[in-house]
């Protein structure tokens, strides 16, 4: 049961977040649903192993990793799960916007030991714990490369069932492959009609030897909402 000051904090916390994040804003929606199928599809692949840390990655730019990362940590948190988001993109982070929470030094104070993993995590909606980037000037993937990221995603590990990384694009930098090698799982996220193949394949390539769980097709609303239609006509 929740008391009154605790509902309130939590109905502020969801006026902050982005629309998008439809796993918290719209959770009966089409959208949420193909997220938590998402989920229920890493389930499965945790009943072969366990897979704690699933990072989500992309070829290029834009292909809506940070969105994907997002929801599925807020839909494994509304299921009861305790779970982290990790924003592991220094160039383009985006879960302190997402979220409308402030930075705090984040992920870059933390491998940078200014701060320790609990001064630096913030409070996000239905009990999801959030790690932003916070800022670094320069060379990411020699932060992510030194013990200090291996060591927190263990101590993160102890306290929680599922740790997500949003890492940037692997073709253009070094820092999500570095990143990748620290978790259990990676996933690709592909955008629909806009990625060519060969780009893909690259990425995927250059994964190789990692824990690779699969790809995310986003941009395909409609599919989604077809089958909807299909389902309630029957
Ligand atoms: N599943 C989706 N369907 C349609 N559009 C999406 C989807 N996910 C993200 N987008 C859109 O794609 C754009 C990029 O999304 P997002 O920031 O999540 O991508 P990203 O891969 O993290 O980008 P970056 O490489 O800049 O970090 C945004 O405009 C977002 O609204
Ligand atoms: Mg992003």
């Amino acid at each position: 049961m929740m008391d009154a000051n605790a509902l309130q904090r939590s109905t502020e916390a969801l006026d902050l977040v982005d629309p998008r994040l439809v796993s918290l804003t719209d959770p009966s929606g089409a959208a949420a649903e193909q997220f938590r199928m998402l989920h229920l599809r890493l389930d499965r692949a945790r009943e072969l192993r366990p897979i704690a840390v699933v990072a989500m990655t992309s070829a290029v730019a834009g292909e809506g990793k940070s969105l994907t990362a997002a929801n599925l940590a807020a839909c494994a948190a509304r299921r009861g799960r305790r779970a982290v988001l990790i924003d592991c993109d220094f160039r383009r982070p985006a879960v302190a916007r997402l979220f409308g929470v402030e930075a705090r030094g984040g992920l870059a104070a933390v491998l940078g030991g200014q701060l320790n993993a609990a001064a630096a995590i913030v409070a996000g909606p239905s009990n999801l714990r959030l790690l932003p980037a916070g800022e670094v000037s320069d060379d990411p993937a020699g932060l992510f490369s030194g013990k200090g990221f291996i060591s927190l995603l263990d101590e993160l590990r102890a306290a929680n069932d599922e740790i997500y990384l949003d890492l940037p694009p692997i073709l253009p930098f070094a820092d999500a492959l570095v990143a990748a090698g620290a978790a259990d799982g990676v996933v690709v996220v592909v955008r629909n009609g806009q990625t060519p193949a060969e780009q893909v394949e690259e990425a995927v390539a250059s994964l190789t030897g990692m824990p690779l769980l699969g790809c995310v097709l986003t941009a395909c609303a409609e599919g989604a909402a077809a089958y909807r239609k299909y389902y309630a006509r029957k």
